[in-house]
């Protein structure tokens, strides 16, 4: 190595690693939102189920790691190569990279589906909001009086069941009023159990409130605007460095604490036992998109990060770094929600879209001080995802703005209204439109399918394809001078050939083989 390329490869001097730093940082943030949260636990415990040894939930978690390592790690740094050298949005990039080609295609698809995920994810957000109310004014509290003593009882007899099978219904109750030991003892049972259905309780009711689910939607949307328009984003993005590493503190300590209860261990072996018999297409497919969507892959955000770089600044580890961050906020969720679920052996309703709503009240209630803690929790989710709110409505916007010559203003409130037409309709689809399913979806569900399990994938392929196959090793080499040959060999190899053929694979085989 010649004494130029060591100033250039070699240790960064501190305003290099400053920006580095704060690239990481800004495209973590981005990447970590509710998709870790709430959908990555909501998932595990969805191909997991209650019983604690089926190895589902293992399945799932290791083909999830599985796709992040082999095909979204290579894409990641396709992305933001692409960005880093066209320097614009995504559209603007393909074309400044390959002038007059439909290559900009990728780019209009990405920015399609950015609005369409933002629509529905702005929903989930709301929930955020209204859970950082309800845990102030400590709702979770009342659940001695909110939870009918006959419905407790009835969740204590269907429990005795399932543990003693072949109990007969009509004497359950009674059973497991005599396997308590003392009536004092029953009582506290009983207790313990209305204090496990009141969230779940609440958040039934929650959802089922359309006045509440657009009010909320609508609030959320309303508070990304004022933030892109008000260019207050470079703040919060700033706001990271310190929300970030709260938030994982604060996974870490719920984690220990779920770990030490009674059967916590259990959890591990849930996670990361997988298991054959329970490998199905639907549940690659689940994970591959769950790999994209928490990665923010897949649709030119990371790639419109990329376009803030300057020529000089490395892209190899920060490539590496997003996903790291990303996948330990997803298992330490997962942990917390899956592990109290199992652990005190929730009851849970439907699919488990609301786990960790449903969850993290009942854990913190057995926290000294968990009354304040769950509020600073709530408080967390929603920064994380306005973080992500604010990622995916910039990606709108820019496009209006370059592409469409819009002003900023115009463009942010165009973007965010044709957005929130969309988002109205997710947000009833859990009350008033609920009955509307296609293929047993709701308008919601349907959404979430098409965006992470099928345009971020097909994304990801055109990117791969475009990096791989139509980009020369020169123009790319210029933006990786200093990534170690091997490395870039294998990485050429991942993009070329493995990444597109499995996701096609994935893509292609949800069709033929689906039950
Ligand atoms: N990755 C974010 C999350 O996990 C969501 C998100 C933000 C996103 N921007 C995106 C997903 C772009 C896909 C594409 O919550």
């Amino acid at each position: 190595m010649n004494a130029k390329e060591q100033g250039e490869c070699g240790d960064a001097s501190r305003g290099q690693f400053n920006s580095r730093l704060g690239f990481v940082l800004a495209a973590a943030g981005s990447a970590v939102g509710l998709g870790n949260l709430w959908r990555f636990p909501y998932l595990t415990y969805k191909y997991g189920g209650a019983g604690a040894d089926a190895g589902g939930a293992g399945t799932f978690v290791i083909v999830y790691l599985a796709c992040i390592a082999l095909v979204c790690l290579p894409l990641i740094l396709a992305e933001i190569l692409v960005g880093k050298r066209g320097r614009r949005n995504p559209v603007g990039s393909f074309n400044a990279i390959r002038p007059g080609t439909r290559w900009n295609i990728v780019g209009y698809l990405g920015i399609a589906t950015g609005f369409l995920i933002l629509s529905y994810y702005a929903v989930v957000a709301g929930w955020s909001i209204e859970y950082t109310y309800k845990s102030l004014v400590n709702e979770f509290a009342g659940f001695e009086t909110a939870i009918p003593d006959e419905e407790a009882g009835q969740a204590l007899a269907a429990e005795f069941i399932s543990s003693h099978p072949g109990t007969d219904d009509a004497v359950a109750l009674e059973s497991a009023r005599t396997a308590a030991g003392s009536p004092e003892a029953f009582n506290t049972r009983l207790l313990a159990k209305k204090a496990e259905l009141h969230p779940q309780h609440l958040f039934s009711q929650f959802v089922a409130n359309p006045v509440k689910q657009v009010g909320y939607f609508l609030a959320f949307m309303l508070l990304t605007v004022i933030l892109v328009l008000g260019g207050v984003a470079g703040g919060i993005e700033r706001g990271n460095k310190v929300m970030m590493p709260l938030l994982l503190l604060m996974l870490i300590v719920l984690a220990i604490r779920v770990l030490t209860l009674e059967g916590g261990g259990r959890i591990i072996g849930y996670l990361f036992k997988p298991s054959l018999s329970t490998l199905s297409w639907d549940l690659v497919l689940a994970a591959m998109g769950q790999a994209f969507f928490s990665l923010s892959v897949g649709m030119g955000a990371l790639l419109t990060y990329g376009s803030y770089l300057g020529p000089k600044d490395r892209i190899e580890t920060a490539s590496a770094a997003i996903p790291a961050i990303d996948a330990s906020v997803a298992l330490l969720a997962s942990i917390v929600v899956c592990g109290a679920i199992i652990s005190f052996g929730l009851a849970m309703s439907g699919s488990g879209t609301g786990n960790v709503f449903t969850a993290i009240p009942v854990i913190f209630q057995s926290i000294p001080g968990g009354r304040w803690l769950v509020v600073l929790f709530y408080l967390l989710v929603t920064l994380a995802a306005l973080t992500s709110t604010i990622s995916l409505l910039e990606v709108v916007a820019s496009y209006m703005i370059d592409e469409r010559k819009m002003k900023r203003t115009r463009a942010v409130l165009l973007s965010a209204a044709a957005i929130s037409a969309v988002g109205v309709i997710c947000a009833l689809s859990f009350n008033l439109l609920s009955g509307y399913t296609l293929f047993g979806m709701t308008f919601f569900d349907m959404l979430d399918y098409i965006c992470s399990n099928i345009a971020l994938p097909v994304g990801g392929i055109l990117i791969a394809i475009f990096v791989g196959w139509v980009m020369r090793h020169e123009e790319k080499r210029e933006e990786l001078v200093c990534m170690n040959p091997i490395i870039y060999r294998v990485w050429n190899v991942l993009l070329k050939f493995l990444a597109p053929a499995a996701i096609l694979a994935v893509l292609i085989g949800q069709f033929v083989f689906r039950s």
